[in-house]
């Protein structure tokens, strides 16, 4: 089973660049055809989040049109520049939220030995992550429907620090998390949001988060770090489960790379409110 983690499009539907650098509808093409041209297909797709630039409709149309053909099950889900009510609207497939915990975009996917289990960390009008208790009584509920099952959990915001200056944002609830994933030792932690592959242990569990398909946020480790991208090459996540062993590969995606950078993150909505 490959389940193949994309993050971060940041896609734009008015044909800018995204913070007036970079050709988000360019580095989506070339998704898509290094996608088309992988001999070994994912099973499934994952968008973690951050899917538009500035929750502009256009963006999720061109994302469907884009996607659709490539016949691969998707699953998307809400990061602080999406608009969740857009995304249910447009990408009604690709996030099958189970009205229980609405608004927020929380669902299962049921394999017979893997779970992928989706959770919405956003509150409009927010930059940071969320865990707000809705989502708690829902989260409880899943995982006790099958704890022996090996399960990837994918939210678009880490609650851990990751020393990447200013997006280490307080995490609204981080202890009632912690005490949920810490309880469940089936758990893979998978997010977006920070634009890096980092790597960390948390509450015991082993935790991911994915490189943009689109910018990298600059490696800085200062207090002022985490407010500027470079065009390090874009790339994924590859959780391959096979033989009772998760293994998660960080990829590339092949790309002219210039490294320009860093940049500031100009001209975007973010956080998207409810109705910009
Ligand atoms: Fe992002
Ligand atoms: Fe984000």
């Amino acid at each position: 089973m490959r389940i193949l983690q994309l993050s971060d499009t940041h896609l734009r539907g008015d044909n800018k660049l995204s913070f007036r650098v970079v050709d988000t509808r360019r580095c989506l093409d070339a998704t898509v055809a290094h996608l088309k041209s992988m001999a070994q297909k994912p099973d499934v797709i994952i968008l973690s989040g951050d899917l538009a630039d500035s929750g502009d409709l256009n963006a999720y149309h061109i994302l469907t049109e884009l996607f659709s053909p490539l016949n691969i099950p998707i699953y998307a889900l809400p990061g602080n520049h999406d608009r969740r009510d857009r995304m249910q609207n447009v990408l009604k497939d690709w996030c099958p939220s189970d009205p229980d915990v609405a608004p927020h975009i929380c669902y299962t996917v049921e394999m017979d030995d893997l779970r992928l289990v989706v959770l919405d960390s956003t509150h409009p009008g927010s930059h940071s992550g969320h865990f707000f208790p809705a989502v708690e009584t829902w989260l409880t509920g899943e995982l006790r429907k099958r704890p022996q099952v090996q399960t990837l959990l994918f939210m678009h915001h880490p609650p851990f620090t990751t020393g990447l200056g200013v997006m280490d944002e307080p995490f609204e609830n981080q202890q009632l998390f912690a005490a949920l994933v810490a309880d469940n030792p089936q758990l893979r932690l998978c997010f977006g949001h920070m634009h890096r592959p980092i790597i960390t242990q948390w509450q015991g569990r082993l935790c991911v988060t994915a490189p943009s398909a689109a910018m990298q946020i600059d490696l800085d480790l200062s207090p002022e770090g985490g407010d500027t991208f470079v065009m390090e090459a874009p790339g994924y996540l590859l959780h391959h489960w096979e033989n009772q062993t998760l293994n998660t590969h960080v990829c590339q995606i092949p790309t002219n790379v210039t490294f320009d950078g860093p940049y500031p993150f100009a001209d975007s909505v973010n956080p998207v409110g409810p109705s910009d």
